[in-house]
C-alpha cells in the first residue's frame, strides 16, 4: 500500500526518549563497531585510526577510543559519542540517531519514540527534495507489486530470477505511461519549483512538467545515508531508438560520479567481509545479493571516478573487479585497474567472467551457488588479468610482434617482487613466445635498472609526503597554543571530572572559578549531572552538555595526554595557577573600564595613573605565563 502520506512536521510529535533507554542503547553499543560500518579503522596504541569521515584527507587523523566511547579528529577538530557521529554524517536529529544506534544493535525500541520515517529532516530543501524522491520510490514501487499496470514488469522481474523478497529490497517499481508522478504530486500540491528540482520530470516550453520515467522498471539509486537520491529506469522492452537505461538528470541531490549504488546496503557486508566487489551494472549487485553475496556495489554506468574510489578507500582495503565477460568489460577492467593503481592502496583482485556472461546471467544460468564460488575461484592478481589482456589484443606471428609484446609485459613483470611467481610468468613467457628465458630475465632486469634511476630521479618530490598511517597532529592542534593558565584549567577540569576525591577537594574550596567561562560552564554542568550519575562517561557527559561547543570542548580534555595518577601537589599547582590568575583578570577587566569612562569624560590624569595600573597588572599576568 501507499501510505497517503503522513504529513512529517520535524519531530515535535515523536515521544521524548528518556535518559535510562538512551543509556541502555548506548551501553549495548561499541562506538568502534558503528563508526567502523563508515570508516576503515585500525589499531594503533589504545586507539583506532582511519580517514576523517567529515573531510577529505590522505592521512589518517581521526580516532576512536573504546575506552572513552568517542571520537575525535585532530585534523578538523570533531568528536563527540557514537549519536553525535551519526547526527554529524547522517544529517539526523539527536533522537534520530538514537533509533538508528538502537537497531544498529538490536536495542528494542517502543515505537513511540520512532518517527513515521527515518527521512531527514524536512525542513531543509534537501530534506523536502528527498521526500519527494521518497514518495515517488513508493509509488513506483506500489505500481510494480500491486497493480494490474505493473503486472508485466513484475512478471519480466521474477523471469529474470528474482524474488519478491528481493524487489522488497531494493524498492524496485515500475513507471507506466506519461500520466503518474504528476497528478499524484498535484493532487498533494506539493511545489512546482520544487517538482522541476527533482529530476523526475521533463519540462516543456510553456514549463509544463511531464513524468521523465514511462515504460520503465525503476531502479531507486539511494545515496551513502541510505535515501533515495535519483533513478534509474530500464526499458521494459528494449528498443533500438532509446537508451535501455535511462538514469535521473544531475541534480543537487544526484552526482553521478560521486554515488555508487547500493553502497549504504552493502557496507556492513563489506566491513565484515573486509573486501568489495565491484560490478557494472545495477542487475549485477542486485543478483549478486539475491545469492547472498551482500557486498556488491556498481558505479553510475560511467566508468569509476576518483570520488568514488576515496569512499571505497575508506570502508576498505581490498577490492574485487567483476566486470562483464565481453570485450568492453575486459576494456572497462583494464580501465579501472589502472585507475585504481594509480589513485588508490587498495589491494585489487580481478574476477574474470567466461566470455560474453555477465555476473547476473552466470548466476541466472549456474544458480547461486555456483555463482558465489566463482567469485572466490575466478579471482586473480592484477598482472594476471593485464598479461592475459595485452595478449588478447595482439597477433604473435612476426619475430617484431613478439618483440613488441615483450616490450609492452616487461614493466608489468618488473614489478612484481615475489620471486616465485616472476618465475611463474616467465615460465609461462618462454613457453608462449619460445623466447629463451635467459634473454627474458636478461631484458626484465634492464627494465628494472631504467625504471629504478628513474625513481630515483623523482625522488626528492616524493618525500615530501608524510609517512602514511600514522596519525598527524595538524592545524586544528596547533591552531592555539595553550598558555599555563588554560592548561592549568584544562588538566585540573580533567581531574576533577574523572576523580571524585580532586572533585570534593576542589569543591571545598571557597570561592573557586575556572577564568574561562566555557570551563566554568562545564564545572557547573558537571555538578548537575553528578547528582544523577555515579561516574563520569564522557560519551554520556557530552549528551548532558548539549551545546555543541561544550560538547567540542569535552571531547577535547579527553584527548589531553593525563599520567594515569594523580598527586595533591598536581592539585594543589593546578589552583595555584588558576586562582592567582583570576583576581588579576578581573582587576584589568574592572580598569580597562575605568579608563574607557575616563577618557570618555577627559580626565587625562585618572587616563595616566589608569594605564600605569594596567601595564603593571599586564605584566603580572605576562609572568603567569608559559616561558
Ligand atoms: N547503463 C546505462 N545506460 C545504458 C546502458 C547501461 O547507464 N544505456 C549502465 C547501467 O548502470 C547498467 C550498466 O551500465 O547497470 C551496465 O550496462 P549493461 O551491461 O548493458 O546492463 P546490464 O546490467 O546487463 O543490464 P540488463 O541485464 O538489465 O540488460
Ligand atoms: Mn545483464
Amino acid at each position: 500500500m501507499v501510505s497517503q502520506g503522513h504529513p512529517r512536521q520535524g519531530s515535535d510529535w515523536v515521544a521524548k526518549i528518556p535518559e535510562d533507554v538512551i543509556e541502555t542503547v548506548r551501553t549495548a553499543t561499541n562506538i568502534a563497531d558503528v563508526v567502523g560500518q563508515y570508516v576503515q579503522l585500525k589499531k594503533s596504541g589504545k586507539n583506532l585510526f582511519g580517514l576523517c569521515p567529515f573531510h577529505e584527507e590522505r592521512t589518517p587523523s581521526f580516532s576512536v577510543s573504546e575506552d572513552k566511547q568517542i571520537f575525535h579528529c585532530f585534523s578538523c577538530g570533531r568528536g563527540g559519542n557514537v549519536f553525535k557521529f551519526l547526527m554529524e554524517l547522517e544529517h539526523v536529529s539527536f533522537p534520530e540517531a538514537v533509533v538508528k544506534v538502537a537497531d544498529f544493535s538490536h536495542v528494542d525500541l517502543a515505537s513511540e519514540y520512532r518517527q513515521e520515517s527515518t527521512g531527514p529532516a524536512v525542513d531543509s530543501k534537501t530534506g523536502q527534495l528527498l521526500a519527494l524522491h521518497e514518495q515517488a520510490s513508493k509509488l513506483y514501487h506500489h505500481i510494480l507489486v500491486n497493480t494490474e499496470m505493473g503486472q508485466p514488469a513484475l512478471d519480466y522481474l521474477h523471469d529474470r530470477g528474482l524474488t519478491d523478497e528481493t524487489i522488497e529490497t531494493y524498492q524496485l517499481g515500475f513507471a507506466p505511461g506519461q500520466r503518474l508522478l504528476k497528478p499524484f504530486f498535484e493532487q498533494r500540491q506539493s511545489d512546482y519549483q520544487l517538482l522541476r528540482q527533482t529530476g523526475l520530470f521533463i519540462e516543456n516550453t510553456d514549463g509544463e512538467l511531464r513524468d521523465r520515467f514511462t515504460e520503465r522498471v525503476m531502479f531507486p539509486l539511494r545515496n551513502a545515508s541510505g535515501h533515495v537520491a535519483a533513478f534509474s529506469g530500464r526499458l521494459l522492452k528494449t528498443a533500438p531508438d532509446q537508451p535501455k537505461y535511462l538514469n535521473s538528470p544531475e541534480t543537487s541531490l544526484f552526482n553521478k560520479s560521486r554515488l555508487l549504488f547500493n553502497f549504504d546496503l552493502a557496507r556492513p557486508a563489506i566491513r565484515q567481509a573486509g573486501e568489495v566487489t565491484l560490478f557494472e551494472g545495477y542487475m549485477d549487485v542486485i543478483s549478486a545479493t539475491q545469492a547472498g553475496v551482500l557486498n556488491g556495489i556498481a558505479s553510475m554506468g560511467t566508468s569509476l571516478t576518483t570520488e568514488q574510489i576515496y569512499a571505497i578507500e575508506r570502508t576498505t582495503d581490498r577490492l574485487n573487479v567483476c566486470y562483464d565477460g565481453d570485450e568492453p568489460g575486459q576494456r572497462a577492467i583494464d580501465r579501472a585497474l589502472r585507475l585504481l593503481g594509480e589513485h588508490s592502496h587498495l589491494q585489487l583482485r580481478v574476477i574474470q567472467l567466461p566470455e560474453g556472461e555477465d555476473p547476473d546471467e552466470y548466476r541466472k544460468a549456474h544458480g547461486d551457488e555456483a555463482f558465489r564460488q566463482m567469485l572466490e575461484t575466478a579471482k586473480e592478481p592484477p598482472l594476471q588479468f593485464q598479461l592475459r589482456y595485452l595478449r588478447r589484443s595482439q597477433a604473435l606471428n612476426t619475430d617484431s610482434e613478439r618483440l613488441a609484446y615483450v616490450n609492452q609485459v616487461m614493466p608489468l613483470l618488473a614489478q612484481v617482487t615475489e620471486p616465485v611467481e616472476l618465475d611463474l610468468y616467465l615460465n609461462q613467457l618462454t613457453t608462449e613466445l619460445g623466447i629463451d628465458k635467459a634473454a627474458l630475465l636478461a631484458q626484465l632486469k634492464q627494465v628494472q635498472r631504467d625504471s629504478a634511476a628513474q625513481q630515483e630521479r623523482q625522488r626528492p618530490a616524493q618525500q615530501q609526503q608524510p609517512a602514511p598511517s600514522e596519525p598527524v597532529m595538524t592545524v586544528h592542534q596547533q591552531q592555539r597554543p595553550l598558555n599555563r593558565l588554560e592548561r592549568a584549567e584544562r588538566s585540573l577540569l580533567y581531574r576533577c571530572l574523572h576523580d571524585r576525591n580532586v572533585w570534593t577537594r576542589v569543591s571545598d574550596v571557597p570561592n573557586f572559578s575556572f577564568v574561562h567561562e566555557d570551563y566554568q560552564v562545564i564545572y557547573t554542568l558537571a555538578q548537575g549531572y553528578f547528582q544523577t550519575h555515579q561516574d563520569y562517561q564522557a560519551a554520556q557527559f557530552t549528551d548532558f552538555v548539549q551545546e555543541d561547543r561544550l560538547q567540542q570542548m569535552v571531547i577535547d580534555l579527553e584527548t589531553t595526554n593525563m599520567a594515569a595518577a594523580v598527586t595533591p601537589r598536581e592539585i594543589d599547582d593546578y589552583l595555584a595557577v588558576i586562582m592567582d590568575q583570576a583576581p588579576v583578570d578581573a582587576q584589568l577587566r574592572q580598569k580597562k573600564q575605568q579608563l574607557a569612562e575616563a577618557a570618555r569624560l577627559g580626565d587625562a590624569d585618572q587616563q595616566r595613573q589608569l594605564v600605569v595600573e594596567i601595564v603593571q597588572l599586564e605584566r603580572q599576568r605576562q609572568a603567569n605565563k608559559p616561558v
